[in-house]
């Protein structure tokens, strides 16, 4: 049976047009934060609504199976709603981060969501080009935003795993941007995915702003983004480790490095890691400390309570969105 097709301007949603054109202008990011869950997307949300901000909430091709792709969806148009009642008019884009196959951002694009990620980043460049340049031609037909990426990052890519970070070769990206029609491409300047960025015990290297810079020549004035941008906040490893988790030698990329990212062609920030790192946190921290409760609202609501208020930060001191919707 044909599924039904839903467009997402009927859910209240908006692509990343327009979002990106005014990050560009007023030099900062808009946030990505992925979600899994009614509490995390409740958190993300009401800090959005909060600080005034844009924002693009965005699932992998795994928190579909965990979640159930429908269920997501509603849970999506439920946070729409939930939005929109409370009085604020701020963007949201629902989102499909690190998707791997045409099929994939096809059945998104059906059901509703108003951006598309096609993650070829691991093909060769042709194959790359040629994979976007399909779903491009498919997405732009309804509107739709596409991201794709150029450089593979070290870490683990949703399924797809690469050791090593490839930088991006700044002399692709324009061949790439223009054989493709896509509307932001991801980049690896020594960003990564996960809670370890970075081997432990040695020096953390800074990001390639010279990678970023070149790009940012051969494109001008095209939406950039990083992948892998969670500072992997210590105070959270800290509580985990305390609590009885082991998280030795986390370590993610400093605030100012994202400022700075912020204020350039970066126009969209992935957040994942620091959101799993909160919630982590304050679970084994309540659970530790009063070990008869086994109320999920009680320990799921401390930690809702505490991604609200890393959100928050995120918009208002690193990515410069806050007080832009
Ligand atoms: O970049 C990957 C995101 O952090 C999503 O991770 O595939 O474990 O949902 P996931
Ligand atoms: P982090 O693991 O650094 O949060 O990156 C998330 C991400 O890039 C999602 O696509
Ligand atoms: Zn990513």
């Amino acid at each position: 049976m044909e599924k039904q097709k839903i467009h997402y301007s009927e859910l209240g949603l908006a692509n990343t047009k327009e979002m990106f054109a005014k990050a560009m202008a007023g030099k900062y990011a808009i946030p990505a934060y992925n979600f899994n869950n009614l509490e995390q997307l409740q958190a993300i949300v009401t800090a959005c609504i909060e600080t005034s901000s844009p924002v693009i909430i965005q699932v992998s091709k795994g928190a579909r199976s965990y979640a159930n792709e429908t269920m997501l969806r509603f849970m999506a148009m439920g946070a729409v709603q939930m939005v929109r009642e409370a009085g604020s008019t701020i963007p949201i884009c629902l989102h499909l981060d690190h998707g791997d196959s045409f099929e994939l951002c096809k059945s998104c694009i059906d059901s509703g969501f108003s951006s598309v990620m096609i993650d070829g980043s691991h093909l060769p460049f042709e194959e790359n080009v040629a994979l976007a340049k399909k779903v491009v031609e498919y997405a732009h037909q309804f509107d739709v935003s596409v991201e794709a990426e150029l450089g593979v990052l070290a870490g683990i890519e949703d399924e797809v795993s690469a050791e090593h970070s490839t930088y991006t070769k700044p002399e692709e990206v324009e061949e790439f941007v223009k054989k493709t029609g896509v509307d932001s491409l991801a980049i690896s300047i020594g960003t990564s995915h996960g809670a370890f960025k970075f081997k432990a015990g040695q020096p953390v290297p800074p990001l390639r702003f010279d990678i970023l810079e070149e790009c940012e020549k051969r494109i001008p004035g095209f939406p950039i983004v990083l992948h892998g941008a969670s500072s992997v906040v210590q105070e959270y490893v800290e509580l985990i480790n305390q609590y009885g988790g082991n998280l030795a030698g986390a370590v993610g990329i400093s605030e100012d490095q994202l400022r700075r990212a912020a204020a350039s062609a970066v126009c969209k920030i992935n957040i994942d890691s620091d959101g799993r790192l909160a919630v982590t946190a304050k679970v084994r921290e309540y659970l530790a400390k009063d070990p008869k409760e086994f109320d999920p609202r009680k320990y799921l609501g401390e930690a809702r309570k505490e991604l609200v208020k890393l959100v928050k930060h995120k918009n208002e001191t690193v990515l410069g969105s806050a007080g832009r919707a």
